[in-house]
């Protein structure tokens, strides 16, 4: 992508100290995030333009799955590690309590924000909001819909909505599929979704595949994909060969209706996020597959970006998103798929799992 990025340069003291202004704007053609840049009087790398650390609010939709965990931790680890001061809310899936809990991180004062959102389109809310009191808001693994959010940090979504379905339709090019998608007001929900069609499409256009449902599970909920997975098998006599499901969680609960029909292991189920319980299912044979989202780039990026966005320097950035008003400048991080012929030389190398995790001792 290349952006234009409109560049504010002040040189000089502010009015308030009675000495001008002089604004410079230069035109630079870079893949950046526009940002109007000052100069700090303070050193230090995280010095914000007032002078103190850069106050970093971080507002989370949820800690349910184990990767939000991972999540809070790397971002207050990477914090801590630049002296970055950092305030993180977590709302719990409640999109009132989001909003109060970032306009409360807005009224105490945060130089940029870094949104999880719960749903994709409230959560434009909050970026008017920051945006009134000139405070740069990054959308944090999930898009922030219709709004002017400054910057995009995830993992390649759409792609890895294509890993899934092409895993899937390689070990098991014909048969009845159960297509089991995320919460719709999440919109990696969609794009994962998209990214299944993508590969599936012209499978199912021939009939090798027949989708027998292709439902959203609310909340990501893992009762939902349950649900799903029963009414599909009851529909089809117990004839399903393949599940895609949108992440670890759903596919737990679709291999739980599995089970209950004696079916576990012998129906290929996707998943996302190689969660332990996940991957220890993929090494028991309950569950086929997952994708491995490194955390650790993604948290680490988040609060790097931040703290130059707040000290309004560009950011550089490869990729873009349209989020319905405008192309949103992104970074979007790469995703492994895992199956049990590579979870040693993926998670378990990587120390994201001990050996003893997931094999048990
Ligand atoms: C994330 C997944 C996660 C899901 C449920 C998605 O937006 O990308 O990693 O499993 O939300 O929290």
């Amino acid at each position: 992508m290349t952006a234009t990025l409109i560049r504010f340069m002040r040189l000089g003291n502010d009015t308030k100290s009675g000495m001008k202004r002089l604004y410079v704007v230069a035109l630079l053609a870079l893949s950046c995030v526009k940002a109007p840049e000052q100069t700090s009087t303070a050193g230090g790398t995280t010095a914000a333009p007032h002078g103190g650390p850069v106050r970093i609010g971080f507002s989370m939709d949820t800690l349910k799955e184990e990767r939000w965990q991972r999540d809070k931790r790397l971002v207050e680890q990477r914090a801590k590690e630049v002296g970055a001061a950092l305030d993180v809310q977590v709302a719990n899936g409640d999109d009132a309590v989001q909003t109060k809990q970032a306009d409360n991180m807005l009224t105490k004062g945060v130089d940029v924000l870094i949104v999880a959102p719960h749903n994709g389109e409230i959560a434009a809310s909050i970026v008017e909001a920051a945006h009134r009191k000139g405070v740069p808001v990054i959308a944090y693994d999930r898009l922030i819909r219709d709004s002017d959010v400054d910057l995009y940090l995830s993992h390649q979504v759409e792609k890895i909505g294509e890993m899934q379905a092409d895993y899937a339709q390689k070990h098991v090019p014909k048969g009845n599929y159960v297509l089991i998608g995320g919460s719709p007001t999440d919109y990696n929900a969609l794009l994962l979704r998209k990214g299944q069609m993508n590969v599936l499409k012209p499978a199912i256009d021939r009939h090798d595949i027949k989708v027998i449902s292709e439902q959203f599970a609310r909340e990501w909920k893992a009762e939902e994909a349950l649900r799903i997975t029963e009414d599909a098998l009851t529909k089809t006599g117990n004839k399903i060969q393949a599940i895609v499901a949108s992440n670890d969680g759903t596919a737990g609960g679709a291999i739980s209706a599995l089970e209950a029909a004696g079916l576990a292991g012998k129906v290929l189920v996707t998943g996302q996020d190689a969660q332990k319980d996940a991957v220890q299912r993929i090494v028991k044979g309950t569950q086929t597959m997952t994708i491995y989202k490194p955390i650790q780039p993604l948290a680490f990026g988040a609060v790097d970006a931040a703290i130059k966005l707040a000290k309004k320097q560009p950011v550089e950035t490869k990729d873009k998103i349209n989020n319905g008003k405008k192309d949103v400048p992104a970074i979007l991080i790469e995703a492994i798929a895992v199956d049990k012929s590579n979870v040693d030389s993926t998670v378990i190398k990587d120390g994201y799992f001990t050996h003893a995790e997931i094999y048990g001792q």
